[in-house]
């Protein structure tokens, strides 16, 4: 392989299974309200969808955590909800109440959406937000662009709003498994539509989020959960064969080491409750690990959120290793305690 080809940034180093010099890190919902400048913006595109959808505001938010921690990595500013947006099912943000949706519970309500190639005029905006932000971004800082996986994103789609349990997807999932597995169908082609868009604009490495993954039984997370991320995994391939994906299965416990090597995903990132002992001997041999600080040590600091992350990183350092945390930066977050924590990762030799 010549120099030119081989992988210089080091979020990129750690998904080639290359050992970097030091270990990269980006965390969840890096941009948010838990910063100042995010609540500025948020406060003057009015609605959430009104700044997922124009470019100027999406590039500027996507941008504000990288100016100020130095990130090694930053995730477009978009959300999960866009594809049953484009798919015309109606989504709205509501203050205080998180998205709201018009339930989609049976196949009459299914035959209404559009079919998965409209997602690309739809979500134009979006592209155009990643092409800006491979022209805007420092050199060596990897751009990510993501997805739902089709069961999380059907979780919203069958309740219309989120839940605890995800009662109202599971009822249809279990009544009716294989009308279920049409709407899961419709979400594996739109996903891969539109993270191939997403590659095009200038993304170049895919994270697929399972956030609800672990609420599932063994035989529903293989269908719904495991399938799926493999159908779209093998697309992606077969049209980007260079393009690391990393999926989050969130909670997938003891069905983390079947996913990973089955669905061939290049990346796994862990959720909080997932050992690091256990995954360095059970999964870092299988690819690239991510994770995985509770996002409230990073709200508390201090000498505990630092002896944890250092377990983290004495026990998965070795690499491949990408430091997160184990699920998206809660609001209350204090920024301080995230420049600390980016400090310590980076000051860290293995
Ligand atoms: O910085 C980043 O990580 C990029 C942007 C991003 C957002 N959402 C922005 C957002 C990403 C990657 C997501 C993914 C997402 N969205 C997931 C999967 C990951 C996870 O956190 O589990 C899910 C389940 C959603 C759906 C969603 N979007 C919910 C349930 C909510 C409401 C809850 C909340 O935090 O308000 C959102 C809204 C949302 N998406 C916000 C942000 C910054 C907050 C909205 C606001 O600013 O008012």
């Amino acid at each position: 392989m010549s120099d030119r080809k081989a992988p210089r940034k080091k979020l990129l180093k750690a998904l080639a299974g290359e050992k970097a010099n030091g270990i990269p890190v980006w965390l969840m919902r890096q941009a948010g309200r838990y910063l100042p400048e995010y609540r500025k913006v948020r406060a003057e595109a009015g609605s959430f969808l009104d700044l997922c959808y124009t470019p100027d505001f999406a590039e500027e938010v996507t941008l504000q955590p990288i100016r100020r921690f130095g990130f090694d990595a930053a995730i477009l500013f978009s959300d999960i909800l866009v594809v049953p947006d484009a798919l015309g099912q109606k989504v709205a943000f509501k203050e205080g109440e998180g998205p709201v949706l018009e339930p989609v519970t049976d196949l009459a309500a299914l035959a209404k959406l559009s079919s998965p190639d409209v997602v690309r005029g739809k979500l134009a905006p979006v592209y155009e937000t990643v092409t800006r932000l491979s022209g805007s971004l420092p050199s060596e800082t990897t751009l990510i662009g993501f997805a739902g996986a089709p069961w999380t994103v059907a979780t919203y789609m069958v309740g219309g709003r989120g839940s605890p349990d995800q009662a109202a997807a599971k009822a249809w999932a279990y009544r009716a498994p294989d009308e279920f597995q049409m709407l899961i169908d419709l979400l594996v082609e739109a996903t891969v539509e539109h993270l191939s868009a997403q590659v095009e604009a200038g993304a170049e490495v895919l994270q697929v989020f399972d956030t609800w993954a672990g609420s599932l039984p063994e035989l529903s997370f293989e269908r719904f959960a495991l399938l799926p991320m493999k159908a779209i995994r093998k697309k992606l391939k077969e049209r980007f064969p260079d393009v690391p994906v990393i999926a989050f299965p969130r909670g997938a416990g003891g069905m983390a080491e079947r996913y990973f090597r089955e669905t061939g995903v290049t990346g796994l990132s862990l959720d909080t409750g997932v050992s690091p002992a256990w995954a360095r001997d059970n999964l870092q041999k299988a690819g690239c690990l991510q994770g995985n600080l509770d996002p409230l040590l990073l709200v508390a600091g201090g000498a505990e959120m630092r002896r944890q992350a250092l377990h983290i990183l004495e026990t998965l350092g070795q690499g491949p290793f990408i430091f997160n945390l184990g699920h998206g930066i809660v609001p209350q977050t204090p920024p301080e305690h995230v420049a600390e924590l980016v400090r310590l990762v980076q000051e860290w030799r293995s």
